[in-house]
């Protein structure tokens, strides 16, 4: 396989910033790309929150400049650094005005900022411009999500006829098609790649533009984070509204599941938990269940069926369903620890249930990476019911910490969970198909009944979880076909 130039561009990037999956995918896939031997860079926005000096940021010389249309051009600075434990550098667009601000897409009451159609823009046109900077000739960018949706868009526009250019491919990932950067026309001079290109099988959509649609149409090739989930855009059920224009580019559709970093979650060597356990000896998996409990204010008993729930607290994630189950539930002799953030109606409703029965229910509304460690190493199951779910990372972690996961059939969820079989024992999880509250519970009521009355079931099936790796070699090495795939495209 020949050695690309590979430059990656994200609106959010693990360590440095994250509020989901993506910043895990941005974070983890150029280091295993870099161990395939490719020259990968990454680049994205410097937000408030990233501390330069903590992570060794070096400013390059001189300043970079954008043209944003109307609004004229801007000059922005770059600083270099490289993603932790690797050599892969890294780049961060500083740019007071958009990034210098404490959320990365939305302001303290939850809402998007107003400008989040010239913060991002401004910086898939920045992405192009550093390449310039860098005299980095890429074989691909890789954009990911409507955030950088605009680079396919521009690299066959404005920089269409760019010798460093004339090569490059585009592949755009969709990690989650509910968000597509929807904006008021007036967005398009600031694109400034000419309102010819404001239609409606580009990027117009009822009179407002629409940033993933040009991504879309755009770049060489597309792909979902899962195989189902690359099906599943192309119905109506989920495709919110794109679903003809993804069918119209099927042929350029691709699947490739996320991997999971599992020297970050990985029970034998996790230094965020109680004690270190393995398939093996299963002792120490004991031990993180009773610290869970201690920690959460639960009563300690080795014998009580704990479930968690760590995530977003967003429609997608199946609250929804959650909510309407929850007395149900919590009828049953089971324990319950939810960690999440995200709708406020929810966040107060589950804070309250959890006030109401504080003997077996208990929450933390935050962001905490610890307690998210320590609650997919205490727990006996992890329930992940979501509506859709393009790859889904949490089930993935369960399954490496014998926590068997309870999901509904959707998505990476589909594709990395098997269903327990009774009797072959054989499976992973536990698995419900229809969006409903009773499914829901009646799904959990089963994993319960086997946790209590079918202990050998239930072994078997931590066993066979433990045993699963979705490792991310596996996956870079699928994206290099892609990408290989793709520059020989460009080259017909
Ligand atoms: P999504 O990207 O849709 O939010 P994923 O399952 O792909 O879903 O990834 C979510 C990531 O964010 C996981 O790494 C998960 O551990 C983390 N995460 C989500 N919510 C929290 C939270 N409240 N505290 C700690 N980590 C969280
Ligand atoms: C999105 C999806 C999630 C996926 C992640 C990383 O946030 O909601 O399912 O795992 O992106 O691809």
């Amino acid at each position: 396989m020949p050695k690309y130039n590979i430059l990656l561009t994200a609106s959010e990037v693990a360590p440095f910033a994250k509020t989901g999956g993506l910043a895990d995918v941005a974070g983890a896939l150029p280091k295993a790309l870099k161990t395939l031997g490719h020259d990968v860079r990454v680049v994205m926005p410097r937000y408030y929150i990233i501390d330069k000096e903590k992570y060794g940021l070096q400013k390059l010389e001189g300043a970079l400049s954008v043209h944003m249309g109307i609004m004229g051009e801007k000059f922005c600075a770059v600083y270099e650094g490289t993603i932790p434990n690797s050599s892969v550098p890294i780049y961060f667009i500083e740019y007071e005005e958009y990034f210098g601000r404490r959320g990365l897409y939305n302001s303290e009451d939850g809402s998007g900022y107003r400008d989040n159609d010239n913060r991002f823009i401004f910086f898939s046109k920045a992405t192009m411009q550093l390449a310039k900077k860098l005299h980095f000739h890429p074989d691909v960018i890789h954009a990911n999500d409507w955030h950088t949706a605009a680079v396919p868009l521009l690299l066959n526009t404005h920089y269409a006829f760019d010798p460093l250019f004339s090569n490059t491919g585009s592949l755009l990932s969709i990690h989650n098609l509910e968000h597509q950067g929807k904006f008021y026309k007036g967005a398009m001079d600031v694109l400034g790649v000419g309102w010819e290109h404001f239609k409606a099988n580009e990027l117009e959509e009822y009179d407002g533009i629409n940033l993933l649609k040009g991504g879309i149409v755009h770049a060489d090739a597309i792909n979902a984070v899962s195989q189902k989930y690359a099906q599943e855009i192309r119905t109506s059920e989920f495709g919110f509204g794109l679903e003809q224009l993804i069918n119209h580019h099927e042929y350029k559709l691709h699947g490739i599941l996320n991997g999971v970093d599992y020297d970050e979650w990985s029970p034998e060597i996790d230094t965020l938990i109680e004690s270190n356990f393995s398939a093996e000896s299963l002792e120490g998996k004991a031990i993180c269940k009773q610290a869970l409990q201690k920690s959460f204010g639960l009563e300690q008993r080795e014998d009580v069926a704990l479930i968690g729930l760590v995530g977003r607290l967003a429609e997608q994630k199946g609250i929804g369903l959650i909510a309407g189950a929850i007395d149900t539930l919590l009828a049953i002799d089971i324990q319950i620890i939810l960690l999440g953030t995200g709708e406020k109606w929810a966040e107060s409703f589950f804070r309250e249930k959890a006030e109401a029965n504080a003997h077996k229910f208990a929450c933390y509304i935050g962001y905490d990476n610890t307690l998210a460690h320590q609650i997919e190493a205490g727990s006996d199951m992890f329930l992940m019911p979501s509506l859709f779910e393009p790859c889904g990372l949490n089930q993935i972690y369960s399954l490496r910490y014998g926590t068997l996961p309870i999901v509904r059939a959707t998505g990476g969820l589909d594709d990395t969970i098997e269903n327990y079989d009774t009797y072959s024992k054989s499976g992973t999880g536990f698995k419900f198909y229809e969006a409903s509250a009773d499914a829901l519970t009646n799904t959990v009521a089963w994993a319960v009944n086997v946790f209590y009355n079918d202990k050998e079931g239930f072994y078997a099936l931590i066993q066979n979880a433990m045993a699963k790796r979705y490792e991310w070699s596996g996956a870079a090495k699928a994206y290099e076909e892609l990408y290989s795939s793709i520059i020989e495209g460009r080259k017909n």
